[in-house]
């Protein structure tokens, strides 16, 4: 190996290339070029190989050809790559089109439950008042769903409500949201402002107005001093908030065994505020919620003084208030998971 046997490789090697660029269909066999000849194992490397050979004094002179080569074909590869580069962008152009003016492609959107709405519509409301959500659970103990709410086991007032029982033993699904008042009033220092959203279970016949399964927002508040006009007052303003401003509400008596007194909340009616109506029956009132002031030993059952603490509290079926709000005159629609219904509800 000698100087000019390595001059005439790297020379040859510099023609090669632009004859192979000259006939480089593409930007892809551009590229599969580049790393042929210059790449870490290409055929400049290679030539380079035999610079180790060369007396000391010819190995600069090699070099300097090497990178005059190495920068020409560097360029010669640049500049082949952009043309074939914009000459494919330009067929791209010419055969591809996209049409800006066609339709998009509907995205679909989901609707909240209205089960879900109502109650985020009640928290929304009962928020304004300073509620604050909790969550309670949805299987229960015996204890929580009826004995500390003062119903004791074997006590008729049990038949209010028909019980779906666990097999674990003395744990059940809870038939309404009030055991949740027994978590909260255990763990939280009054003043409590407390909101129970949850799901119900009940040993029902399913029908039009009845179903095993459905929702409740339980309403707590206790302090000092607290009392039944509170919760007139509060009530009254959450049926105007919801059903509209200047509806006329009543309470009448009413029994649960964990309130002392216990009250059923009526609204006027939203279809018709006369007799015969179908909403109504022919009373012209609709309940909507149950509620009283927290009876002594339900306070006392939780370690509060009742000489000290107070407490109203209430209990509502979101379904209930969906219904009227709108027009469903049948619960069992609220289960079935029917889009057709459902989707009525953006
Ligand atoms: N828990 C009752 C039910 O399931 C509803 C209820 C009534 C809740 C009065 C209350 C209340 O908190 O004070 O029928």
């Amino acid at each position: 190996m000698d100087l000019a046997q390595l001059t005439r490789d790297l020379e040859s090697l510099a023609e090669e290339t632009a004859a192979a660029l000259a006939a480089a269909a593409n930007v892809a066999a551009v590229e599969a070029l580049e790393v042929d000849v210059l790449g870490k194992k290409g055929r400049l490397t290679g030539v380079l190989r035999g610079i180790g050979a060369l007396p000391p004094e010819d190995r600069p002179k090699v070099g300097a050809i090497a990178n005059r080569v190495r920068n020409d074909i560097e360029s010669q590869i640049a500049e082949r790559r952009t043309g074939l580069g914009s000459a494919e962008l330009d067929a791209r152009l010419r055969t591809e089109t996209i049409d800006v003016t066609m339709p998009g492609r509907p995205i679909r959107r989901g609707s909240l439950h209205p089960s879900l709405e109502s109650m985020a519509e009640i928290a929304r409301i009962f928020g304004q008042f300073g509620f604050v959500t909790y969550e309670s659970p949805e299987v229960e103990t015996d204890e929580n769903n009826f004995q500390l709410l003062n119903i004791p086991t074997d006590h008729p007032a049990r038949d209010l409500w028909d019980t779906l029982y666990v097999d674990i033993p003395g744990h059940l699904l809870r038939t309404h949201t009030s055991p949740g008042q027994i978590h909260l009033m255990r763990s939280v220092k009054p003043p409590i402002r407390a909101l129970l959203p949850g799901r119900c279970f009940r040993y029902e016949a399913i029908d039009a107005s009845h179903g095993s399964e459905f929702f409740q927002v339980e309403g707590l508040m206790v302090d000092e001093g607290t009392t039944l006009g509170d919760l007139r007052g509060l009530l009254e303003a959450f049926a105007h908030a919801m059903f509209g401003a200047g509806k006329r509400t009543r309470f009448r008596p009413g029994y649960y065994p964990f309130t002392e007194p216990s009250v059923a909340f009526d609204v006027e009616c939203l279809v018709c505020g006369g007799p015969g109506c179908p909403a109504c029956g022919r009373s012209g009132w609709m309940t909507i919620l149950g509620a009283g002031m927290v009876h002594p030993v339900v306070l006392r059952n939780c370690g509060l003084d009742p000489e000290r603490y107070q407490g109203f509290a209430f209990g509502m079926g979101p379904e209930r208030i969906a219904m009227l709000r709108h027009r469903i005159t049948d619960l069992r629609l609220f289960l079935e998971n029917d889009l057709r219904f459902l989707g009525q509800f953006r």
